[in-house]
């Protein structure tokens, strides 16, 4: 009967991170420095907002878009940090996290045959969707450019099937952001384009040194953009499930009937806590940040004394370095140091093609954690440049 299933639920598969994840579950004593998820706890104002909401009895559905004291305490969060406007009541939309956030988004402007635009390396969260929807992605290399769309880039590349490009800036899995600069000549490139904007911005609290630039804060392109955002990484709420959508009325009414059949509103409770992280909190992720980056310099210089070649983040929590000198598949690199050194990375191409000669580590771990994931990966890579010369 398998063959009676929808072929393009067939066709899509489980996360390359969670695949590896969960293989490397069977391995016993490994330093895991695989997933994405803050290891600090939920801020504690946040959980108690989100304690007192329950024996409220905040138990029950709010308006699909979500409780509007919410909406606009989360309008005016991106107003103070990032200069963009939202009206709360048509223009915001409170999400089960940024999955359901792009999920919507993408099931509201694309259709069969549309192309998406979207650099490679990248989140494998995006492709899935997009071939759900009937459209293609279309990867940007952007190996030889630090890891950066341009607007040079996303020229080459525009068709006139193009429906929308996707900024994921600051990223996962390379931690590089985009310069204010460089978003300003893509909004001038994509201004006057019959195309829509996915500015996924989910990192955004974390841009370890400078400032984040949302696209949507350039006018011309404000019409035409999506920004996604939510408070998995910035308030360490990734099991609480909210996310965010900012985008203007007349994509935001459409966005809306998508979610309310997905998921009729964000949890109420959740909900509540979200709004302490947003008025009480809006500076939360500011200690958490300061700790990523000194883990980031520690990270950064311990790979480089190694010999890796790699690119120094500036935002979230992930590093990116090239293992391409080893002469394996990243697949296969990552599966030995499991093996041998009981250190576990995420193969690079879990985040398509393009990642491939890479692995990811994330530093959304403790010091001792990283200290002791790294110098194992050390003695490895020294056995296996041992094991090169004498074969
Ligand atoms: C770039 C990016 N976007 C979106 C998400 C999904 O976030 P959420 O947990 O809020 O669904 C992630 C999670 O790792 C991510 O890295």
């Amino acid at each position: 009967m398998e063959h009676l299933i929808n072929n393009r639920v067939r066709n899509i598969e489980i996360s390359g991170i969670r695949k590896f994840f969960n293989m490397v579950a069977e391995y016993e004593d490994v330093v895991s420095l695989t997933i994405g998820q803050p290891d600090f706890y939920t801020p504690q104002h946040v959980k108690e907002a989100g304690k007192r909401a329950i024996d409220e009895n905040k138990t029950t559905y709010t308006h699909n878009a979500g409780l509007i004291e919410l909406r606009a305490a989360a309008a005016h969060f991106v107003k103070k940090k990032y200069n963009l406007t939202y009206n709360p009541e048509d223009e915001v939309i409170v999400t089960s996290g940024a999955s359901e956030a792009i999920d919507i988004a993408f099931r509201t402007i694309l259709e069969e045959g549309s192309e998406v635009i979207l650099p490679g390396p990248v989140y494998p969260g995006y492709e899935p969707i997009i071939k759900l929807c009937g459209a293609k992605p279309v990867y940007v290399d952007t190996r030889e450019h630090n890891f950066q769309l341009n607007a040079a880039l996303i020229e080459k590349h525009l068709t006139d099937k193009t429906r929308c490009v996707v900024l994921p800036y600051p990223s996962n899995p390379t931690g590089c952001t985009l310069s204010k600069d460089n978003v300003a000549e893509i909004a001038e490139l994509l201004k006057d384009k019959e195309l829509f904007i996915l500015s996924d911005e989910i990192y955004s609290e974390l841009v370890l040194e400078g400032e984040h630039h949302s696209i949507a804060s350039f006018s011309e392109c404000r019409e035409k953009t999506i920004v996604i955002n939510g408070l998995s990484k910035s308030h360490s709420m990734t099991g609480w499930r909210i996310g965010l959508t900012f985008a203007p009325a007349y994509l935001s009414k459409h966005m809306i009937k998508v979610h309310q059949y997905n998921v009729t509103c964000a949890s109420n409770i959740t909900q509540h806590a979200a709004l302490a992280a947003l008025t009480e909190g809006i500076d939360d992720a500011l200690p958490m940040k300061k700790a990523y980056g000194e883990r980031m310099e520690y990270v950064y210089g311990r790979l480089k004394a190694m010999g890796f070649e790699v690119e120094k983040p500036n935002g979230a929590f992930y590093i990116f370095p090239s293992i391409k000198k080893y002469q394996m598949s990243s697949f296969d690199f990552a599966l030995k140091l499991v093996k041998e050194a009981g250190v576990a990375v995420v193969p690079g191409d879990a985040f398509s093609s393009f990642g491939e000669g890479y692995v990811r580590l994330s530093f959304a771990y403790s010091m001792e954690l990283l200290e002791k994931g790294l110098n194992r990966l050390e003695t490895f890579i020294n056995q296996l440049e041992n094991e090169s010369v004498f074969n």
